[in-house]
């Protein structure tokens, strides 16, 4: 099984979970990474809460964003303002070969207020392009040094 997981991360956190998401995806086949990165990201708190709240989306740096040759895809986002982050919307619209597609969605959050939002808004999307099956989990942001459970939430998902 070819896996393929995409993220945004503004302050590692959910950096972190992608790296463990990966060592256990590897145990089943090859597992590409890719990293978002925000071309307009404004780095402060108030304007970016407010571009989340209002769904934008970011200029992203340039990625394969065809993800036809995996088999599963998984898309982790931290929860901005109830929501995924703009650079994960703007991936979220562009991306290709999701149809018919098996898709882990994670997050990681601080109060957790928005974080079933926040997966719902990306599961709707990825539903109107076809994907089929989704699993999900959440990582609070003070447990993503806590490997152990940060693996013990992957394999309940998975
Ligand atoms: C602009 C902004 C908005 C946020 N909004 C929420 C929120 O609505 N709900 C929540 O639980 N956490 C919220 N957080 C906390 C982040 O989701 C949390 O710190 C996350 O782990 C950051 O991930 P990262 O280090 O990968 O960027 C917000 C953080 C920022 C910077």
């Amino acid at each position: 099984m070819k896996s393929v997981i995409i993220y945004y991360s503004f302050s590692g956190n959910t950096k972190k979970v992608a790296g463990v998401l990966s060592e256990h995806l590897k145990e089943k086949g090859p597992v590409e990474t890719i990293e978002l990165k925000s071309l307009d990201e404004s780095g402060k708190f108030f304007t970016q809460a407010a571009r989340a709240f209002r769904r934008k989306r970011a200029e992203i740096a340039p990625v394969n964003f065809d993800l036809c040759e995996h088999d599963l895809l998984c898309f982790g986002t931290p929860v901005w303002a109830f929501g995924p982050a703009p650079a994960m919307n703007t991936f979220l619209d562009i991306c290709l070969g999701t149809k018919d597609k098996e898709a882990i969605l994670f997050t990681t959050y601080g109060s957790g207020t928005g974080n079933e939002r926040c997966l719902n808004y990306m599961q709707d999307i990825l539903n109107k392009k076809g994907a089929k099956q989704f699993k999900r989990f959440s990582i609070q942001q003070f447990k993503v040094n806590d490997k152990e459970f940060v693996s013990s939430k992957i394999k309940e998902a998975l």
